[in-house]
């Protein structure tokens, strides 16, 4: 039982710790399903397809948008980062022009079997050139020629031409893991609400609710605080 867990219940206060943990078991039943051993025998998690999420953003007006991204990484724990949510795109994609006019995003993550849910609402951030760097090296190959060619002047071609020019690119372009495009952006979910939904196939469906006291964000709360980060969240248990 980690710091942060209540004793008395065994139930985990400090929502980061909850979503981690969530991501990382996700993450094993993604592996199953693929049929890779888990943990993959080279310890390499990259082998591993990423997690997706349902990302909403605030349009110009004032509707929501959705559409599915990858869960780059959280976080680490214990850093100034922890309990933060990475994803990667294109800095011309609308999801960047809603953030940048607007930065209250909602994101929804559903567990490959069906058996969890996990949504979070709070602003996305954009994060910094070390961080967009290390995470566009990671990508598989495909998804760099991906964040180089996918624009909008080479989706109106047709795709004969769209296939000649990304083998063109490719085969001129043997390594990019060091050179993200311009374009390449990184953004990070700094949660203010959390709700963990969790079936049970033997009674109610039951969720818990993690805000903080003043919505307050991470960045805001003092590191002199006594207590844990969990000590800033307050749970309340909901039915499904
Ligand atoms: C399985 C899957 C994974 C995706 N992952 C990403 C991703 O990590 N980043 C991204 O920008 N788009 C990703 N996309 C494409 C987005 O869903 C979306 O079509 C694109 O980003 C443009 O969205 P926007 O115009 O609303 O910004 C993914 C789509 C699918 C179906």
């Amino acid at each position: 039982m980690t710091a942060a867990t209540d004793r008395s219940t065994g139930t985990v206060t400090d929502p980061t710790v909850l979503f981690d943990t969530w991501m990382s078991d996700f993450r094993a039943l993604i592996a199953e399903d693929a049929g890779l051993t888990w943990p993959p025998v080279s310890g390499d998690l990259s082998e591993v397809p990423p997690v997706l999420m349902t990302l909403a953003t605030v349009g110009p007006d004032g509707y929501p948008r959705t559409r599915n991204v990858m869960v780059s990484h959280t976080g680490a724990a214990g850093s100034p980062a922890a309990g933060r949510i990475y994803l990667h795109t294109d800095s011309r994609s609308d999801k960047a022009r809603h953030i940048g006019a607007d930065p209250k995003v909602s994101l929804t993550v559903l567990a490959p079997d069906r058996s969890r849910q996990v949504t979070v609402v709070g602003d996305a951030v954009r994060s910094d050139p070390d961080e967009e760097a290390e995470a566009f090296s990671g990508r598989v190959r495909y998804l760099q020629l991906l964040a180089w060619l996918n624009d909008s002047d080479l989706a109106q071609r047709p795709e004969d031409e769209r296939h000649r020019t990304w083998a063109q690119f490719a085969a001129a372009h043997p390594d990019l893991s060091s050179t993200p495009p311009d374009t390449w952006a990184g953004y990070a979910v700094v949660p203010r609400e959390y709700l963990f939904w969790t079936a049970d196939s033997d009674g109610p469906s039951r969720r818990l609710h993690f805000t903080r006291p003043s919505g307050r964000l991470p960045d805001t709360v003092p590191d002199t605080v006594p207590g844990t980060v969990a000590d800033n969240w307050i749970m309340e248990v909901l039915p499904g």
